[in-house]
């Protein structure tokens, strides 16, 4: 057994995730964490609201209230959100929690400490009509490396590098779009050039993580790294706590990422067991797993453990991130402000959670960027989930209620075919839980989905109803092997359907599953004479007209979320 922190990254809190985000992070974690805990592993899943940041502070600005009185409202929003998709946090928490600030203002001075952070003055950006310093996303300019010309003053979104705001060619403030003057200022920087070559040997020798993940930040790393402020001029956020940094805030990234080490920290100590927490933070063979859409890889391969490194403590380097491809919305990207796109809150109107959890798995974009369309959410949502998978249960379950009066029958008259059947699910069983291991997630899904082809053919070919009459025996035995693949079926879907896996197990008396069930999930467990509950269907299709009805149905759902989203974020 292993010890695992599962890790996704954390939203920021001034926008409703939308099914993006969900997918690169939030659900994709939920769905990986869900498994572990079902093969017996020790398992904790952690995140929060990334609450802090100029853009957070911009729009309270503008909305004429705190940033406080935003992040408050909005993480109570994105915090039950997060729950109605059935995902399980074992600590949802936000940046602006006491736990977090005290452990990033101790956390940064053991860096400090080591030599590694030190006070610079630095000629800045500055607008003079907004009066204030243009760092991160204040301002965009023409990337130096790729020339994408909406680069930010911290990342291009083109090309994923990391910038300085002064590399940007033909800077621009973005409230008011007037060419920068330069003025002077100190901030506190991390020597990562100092840390590199034990970055280097660390990257050099992992051979866990993927090669997106490898490769990008090899290159990255040979190519040298440039000295980092870790602080800001922002009000809104951690003061620093360097002498002689007084009034200056840390730069959101460098404390969000310890937030995946405070949020256990807060974790055990809510539980009040805070020394348990070194059981996950203080051992080498502790296993990280980070979910995070493609545009944070550098943070989490690069940012955060050099940040381990130099403050000389002992937590466990990343031991494997999960990187997303993009998932595009009809080819295109997400954009608010254009409304391109489904938001966390609107997919709900449409559907329950579990049909989305299900889609957004197939849909996962493993190996390259992926286009959500809803045609393929009908073809996903009536064809796989209603036909291959809830018809075939309802098939089962009805017939065995009607004809064997509700009780599991057999063993009656077994022969070759039915052990193939066992056998297939035994496979299927396996593969799925290799394809979960290696976070193929979406993979996983399509063992899964096999299982129920192979259960409709199997139940096509014994004609269990022609079987009742003419050889009762091979009807039993019939049964009882297509009533095993069922509960194999919602037992392997638990991670990904968690409702639709209990509601299944409840008609047939069973309990949810629990932590050590999912490496049984292939053994036919049944036994003849089990009662069963009057099967009610667990999925519903949607209607023929969906697909051009959509565009009024989305329209629908957005007005009805919108009203229940925190005044100000209409
Ligand atoms: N808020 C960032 C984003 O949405 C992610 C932060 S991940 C963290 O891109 F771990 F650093 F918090
Ligand atoms: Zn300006």
């Amino acid at each position: 057994m292993a010890r695992y922190v599962v890790c996704s990254a954390w939203p920021y809190v001034n926008n409703v995730p939308h099914i993006g985000n969900l997918v690169g992070s939030l659900l994709s974690g939920d769905v990986y964490q869900r498994f572990l805990k079902l093969m017996g592993e020790d398992a904790v899943y952690v995140s929060g609201s990334d609450e802090h940041g100029s853009p957070i502070e911009v729009e309270a600005r503008k909305l004429g209230i705190e940033p406080k009185e935003l992040t408050d409202a909005m993480h109570d929003y994105v915090s039950r959100l997060i729950r109605e998709w059935g995902i399980e946090f074992d600590n949802y928490t936000r940046t602006h929690n006491p736990t977090h600030i005290r452990f990033v203002q101790e956390f940064m001075m053991s860096i400090y400490n080591n030599g590694l952070i030190e006070p610079r003055d630095e000629v800045l950006p500055y607008c003079e009509n907004d009066k204030m310093f243009l760092a991160d996303r204040f301002i965009e300019g023409t990337c130096p490396y790729c020339g994408y010309e909406r680069a930010r003053g911290d990342q291009c979104e083109n090309c994923g590098r990391l910038l300085h705001p002064t590399e940007l060619k033909n800077p621009r403030c973005v409230f008011c779009g007037a060419t920068p003057v330069y003025k002077k200022t100190r901030h506190w920087f991390f020597k990562l050039p100092q840390v590199r070559d034990r970055l280097l040997t660390w990257l050099e020798k992992h051979p866990n993580f993927p090669d997106n993940v490898r490769n990008y930040s090899l290159n990255w790393v040979r190519e040298g790294l440039k000295e980092r402020s870790v602080t800001r001029d922002n009000k809104w956020g951690i003061p620093a706590p360097f002498p002689g940094a007084e009034g200056k805030t840390i730069y959101v990234w460098f404390e969000a990422l310890l937030g995946y080490i405070s949020a256990t920290l807060e974790l055990f100590e809510k539980r009040g067991e805070p020394e348990r927490f070194k059981e996950y933070w203080h051992r080498g063979d502790t296993r990280t797993v980070f979910f995070i859409g493609k545009d944070n890889i550098p943070f989490h391969s690069i940012i955060f453990p050099s940040m381990i490194i130099a403050s000389g403590r002992d937590h466990p380097l990343p031991w494997q991130i999960s990187s997303t491809e993009y998932l595009l919305f009809q080819e295109e990207k997400f954009s608010k402000s254009r409304g391109i796109g489904v938001w966390a809150d609107e997919a709900l109107e449409i559907l329950p959670a579990d049909y989305w959890r299900f889609a957004l798995m197939r849909m996962r974009p493993e190996a390259k960027d992926t286009s959500f369309t809803w045609k393929e959410f009908y073809r996903i949502v009536n064809n796989e989930l209603n036909d291959d998978i809830g018809n075939y249960v309802h098939r089962v379950l009805s017939f065995i209620h009607k004809r064997f009066n509700a009780q599991i029958p057999g063993p009656g008259e077994e022969d070759e075919d039915d052990k193939r059947l066992l056998a297939a699910m035994r496979e299927q069983a396996e593969k799925t839980i290799r394809a979960f291991q290696a976070i193929r997630l979406k993979q996983a899904t399509e063992h899964i989905l096999e299982l129920a082809r192979k259960g409709n053919q199997y139940l096509n070919a014994q004609a269990p109803w022609d079987l009742v009459k003419s050889n009762p025996p091979r009807a039993e035995a019939v049964m009882l092997t297509a009533a095993q693949v069922v509960r194999s079926l919602a037992v392997l879907l638990a991670p990904i359907t968690p409702k639709a896996s209990e509601a299944i197990l409840d008609t047939m008396n069973l309990p949810p599953p629990k932590p050590g069930d999912y490496p049984m999930a292939g053994e036919p467990l049944l036994e003849p004479g089990h009662p069963i509950k009057k099967p009610q269907p667990i999925f519903r299709k949607l209607p023929p007209e969906f697909l051009e009805k959509v565009e009024e149905m989305v329209e629908e759902a957005r007005r009805k979320a919108r009203a229940k989203r925190p005044p100000f974020k209409r």
